[in-house]
């Protein structure tokens, strides 16, 4: 690993847990030493509600497809000019997928755990991205500009209007926020889904968690400067291990560790029962499509620079 750490004062009144990483880009990263870091002490500590799923989460969420970053790429004509800010990034999949193809990337996340295993995977990946901690409520004109703002699986997180109207002033005219996702179609090969979902429900907590009536993302985007939404899917047919599927599952806050206590085991124990069933040599087929919904301002069209 060639990453070092220095600290930069830009942020640091606002933001004291920034931390520089360099290293060479352009480089494939790989995952082989993350499960024992993923482990280690250092990332038990900090904001609850997804401490606990840290190292689930890297083992079991799907990543998403590297040909919709390159297709998202070339459909903004990202450079070395333009910066790049994933915001809620998590263990910094998105910055650092991106980090080859633009010049710079800050990704900011509130759970320290979170971005000491953004710092492990880009160290891996040998990537230089910028690790922040912070949240949507701290976004303010001491970011910077960016061209891109990426939130993969964490805007439901946010207060929506409220940090569109502070991304307002954070990306160029003509530069775009994208919402990653991933979802699994309702093709033959997923079979196993419905039941594995239906048993993660019958545990999960839901207090304190979003109310599934809640307005979508787009409705909330139309009422927003961000109202030209593009969507763009790949479909791709994956081999996971059961034993990921169980990692999916306690990586989801509402059916984390930390919430349902002794109750994770016997989660596990079940779902390995009932995903053998669908498994070949321990492992299912999964078709997963990663998507990216692009939202610009409809004016920058106008105006054409689109
Ligand atoms: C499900 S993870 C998504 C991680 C990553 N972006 C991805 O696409 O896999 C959600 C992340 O959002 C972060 N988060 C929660 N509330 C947030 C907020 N208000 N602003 C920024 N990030 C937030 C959490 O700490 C967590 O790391």
């Amino acid at each position: 690993m060639d990453a070092s750490l220095t600290t930069s004062p830009a942020f640091a009144l606002r933001l004291p847990a920034r931390q520089l990483l360099t290293g060479h880009k352009r480089r494939e990263y790989t995952w082989s030493n993350l499960t024992a870091y993923m482990t280690s002490d250092l990332l038990f500590r900090g904001f609850p509600r997804f401490r606990s799923t840290v190292p689930h989460y890297v083992a079991g969420r799907p990543n998403y497809a590297p040909s919709l970053i390159w297709i998202v790429k070339e459909h903004l004509h990202l450079t070395d000019r333009h910066r790049l800010l994933d915001l809620g990034c998590g263990p910094g999949w998105l910055g650092i997928a991106f980090a080859p193809f633009v010049g710079a990337v800050v990704a900011v996340d509130p759970e320290p755990t979170m971005l000491e295993a953004a710092r492990a995977v880009a160290a891996e990946a040998n990537v230089r991205i910028e690790l922040m901690e912070g949240s949507s409520y701290d976004l303010g004109s001491d970011f910077g500009m960016f061209h891109v703002v990426t939130i993969g699986r964490a805007f439901h997180w946010m207060d929506r209007a409220d940090t569109l109207r502070k991304l307002d002033a954070l990306i160029e005219a003509d530069g775009a926020l994208i919402l990653f996702n991933d979802v699994h179609p309702d093709v033959p090969e997923n079979i196993w889904y419905k039941q594995y979902t239906e048993l993660v429900d019958s545990y999960a907590s839901r207090d304190g968690c979003i109310p599934p009536d809640r307005l979508r993302h787009e409705a909330v985007l139309l009422d927003s400067s961000f109202n030209l939404l593009v969507r763009i899917g790949v479909i791709e047919r994956r081999v996971v291990p059961i034993e990921r599927l169980v990692d999916r599952a306690l990586s989801m806050s509402t059916s984390s560790p930390e919430r349902l206590g002794p109750l994770s085991d016997r989660l596990a124990q079940e779902l390995l029962t009932q995903m053998s069933q669908f498994a070949t040599d321990g492992t299912v087929v999964d078709v997963v499509e990663s998507q990216a919904l692009i939202a610009r301002r409809r004016e920058a069209r106008a105006i054409g620079t689109l």
